[in-house]
């Protein structure tokens, strides 16, 4: 008995020790600096930018991979836009506005980046493709399934060539019966249920304005990107990030598969339709303008809606503040009417208590309901205008929008880099014309001599053939 308790106390005292050895070594290796550098001790916004040094191997078109790597390039990457020679990116001819200059469509989601034209089906073109493989740390492409493949520049060919490469794919679908079609952006809204749940209950399923099936899926994978070049300083390599346009369309719908599957235990109670006593079918509805969550909300008239369609505003109906708003409406008796005092009891009302309020929001402008209501903490909404925005100046001020000049189409307006690092500054240029940088990115990137440079010209390998295809016109 005596030598158990001895072995017990002998034990706790290794316990303790040992625990003692751990916490010590955790803090000479947090005062070594966990292996980083010691803190810059430059100014803020001067240390470089966060993802200088890194290089990437631009094999996106039309909008879902190039915001993905626009915004890669804002954060202070090197992006090489690889583009089919004398036809380029397809959105560089599509819905034109000024005669001869590449369309908005294309410099607005193409902007720091540098363009290298290259055949990728020329034997030549093969060769200078694998040269950048091995000098690149990313490779971005949203090829049709399959056509990368078609290239030569297969996941098994790259990693022989540059076992660190990371090679990110944007696809419609993921695994499954629909991984070979094709898809753009409003398929993408149908397949990953936004569609069917946006919209006007009486009315067919719609889309939404927000591109929220290509720049959303481009904004999931630069996240997969940087997450794998975070990982890849553990492991030394690469690796394969794809990311699904459906995939990236459901994650921004989650709220409406949350609501598919309350259905099961019930009405959806803060859904309008419960109110005006519709009953619900199988699938989660189209909800009309009711707010995803749990303050109801909707959108109401102000004054001047006669006559411009976009003066509404979104009057969000939040519990803490319903006082104030009883107040503001001239309807100081809800605050104690069991009818509408509660939560709960307003729910089956809400389409009375929103006309009720639109009554109200009609006698003023949107930006008046917005300042009287934001100076009682009541969350409401203008509905700005694309103009109304593009005249914003705070936008301006914050580089969220900026205008740009362009050698061939003059200043043009563009977005910047919506997510804002306090050491990094965005780094927002001009899209360039195609092929620009061809003979800099082979010479400087590359380091090709004179001579192989005149063999390349000469093989038709960085050149548009003879009769150039011409680039769809919109
Ligand atoms: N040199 C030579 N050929 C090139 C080239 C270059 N530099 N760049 C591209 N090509 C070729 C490709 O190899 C491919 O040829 P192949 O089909 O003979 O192998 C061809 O150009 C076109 O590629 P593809 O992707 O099929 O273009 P598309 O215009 O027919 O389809 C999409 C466009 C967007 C529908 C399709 O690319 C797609 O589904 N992408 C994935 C999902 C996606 O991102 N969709 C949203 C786009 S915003």
């Amino acid at each position: 008995m005596a030598t158990k308790k001895k072995a017990k106390a002998k034990s706790k005292v290794a316990a303790k020790k040992s625990a003692r050895k751990v916490v010590k070594l955790a803090a000479k290796k947090l005062a070594a600096g966990n292996g980083l550098p010691r803190p810059s001790s430059k100014p803020w916004g001067q240390a470089g930018r966060a993802l200088e040094g890194v290089k990437i191997l631009d094999f996106t078109h039309v909008q879902s991979g190039p915001t993905c790597t626009q915004l890669l390039a804002y954060m202070g990457a090197d992006v090489i836009k690889v583009e089919r020679p004398g036809i380029g990116d397809i959105t560089r001819g599509q819905l034109r506005d000024v005669k001869g200059a590449d369309s908005l469509y294309f410099t607005m989601l193409n902007g720091s980046k540098r363009s290298i034209t290259i055949d990728s089906k020329h034997a030549k073109g093969k060769e200078i493709l694998d040269r950048l493989v091995r000098e690149c740390d990313v490779l971005v492409e949203n090829f049709a399934p399959g056509a990368l493949d078609r290239m030569g520049l297969t996941f098994e060919h790259i990693h022989k060539l540059n076992p660190r490469m990371v090679v990110a794919s944007v696809k419609g679908f993921g695994p499954g019966p629909y991984e070979d079609c094709k898809v753009y952006e409003n398929v993408a809204q149908c397949a990953g249920g936004s569609a069917s749940t946006t919209g006007f209950r009486d009315g067919p399923p719609l889309v939404t304005g927000a591109q929220i099936g290509d720049s959303g899926t481009g904004l999931h994978l630069a996240l997969g990107i940087v997450s794998a070049l975070y990982q890849r300083i553990r492991t030394g390599r690469g690796q394969k990030v794809l990311c699904a346009m459906q995939d990236g369309v459901l994650n921004l719908a989650r709220v409406k598969l949350r609501d598919q599957q309350r259905l099961a235990h019930g009405p959806l109670t803060e859904y309008s339709q419960h109110g005006e006593g519709i009953p619900f079918g199988k699938a989660t509805p189209r909800a009309g303008n009711d707010s995803g969550g749990g303050q109801p909300g909707w959108i109401l008239k102000c004054k001047g809606w006669e006559n411009d369609p976009d003066a509404y505003i979104y009057f969000i109906t939040q519990a803490p503040v319903w006082g104030a708003i009883c107040d503001l409406i001239g309807k100081p008796e809800w605050k104690t009417d069991a009818d509408y005092a509660t939560p709960p009891a307003r729910l089956p009302r809400l389409r009375h208590i929103f006309d009720t309020i639109e009554q109200w929001t009609m006698t003023m402008t949107k930006f008046e309901v917005m300042e009287t209501c934001n100076n009682l903490d009541i969350p409401v909404g203008p509905i700005l205008s694309m103009k109304e925005i593009a005249e914003e100046q705070s936008l301006r001020a914050t580089g969220t929008v900026v205008e740009v000049d362009h050698p061939t189409r003059g200043k043009y307006l563009t977005v910047g880099n919506p997510i804002k690092l306090s050491d990094s500054p965005a780094d927002v240029r001009r899209s360039p014309l195609l092929g620009e940088h061809t003979d800099e990115i082979l010479r400087k990137v590359l380091g090709y001599s004179e001579k192989e440079l005149a063999e390349i010209k000469a093989s038709g390998a960085i050149t548009a053939p003879e009769k150039p295809a011409k680039a769809e016109a919109a």
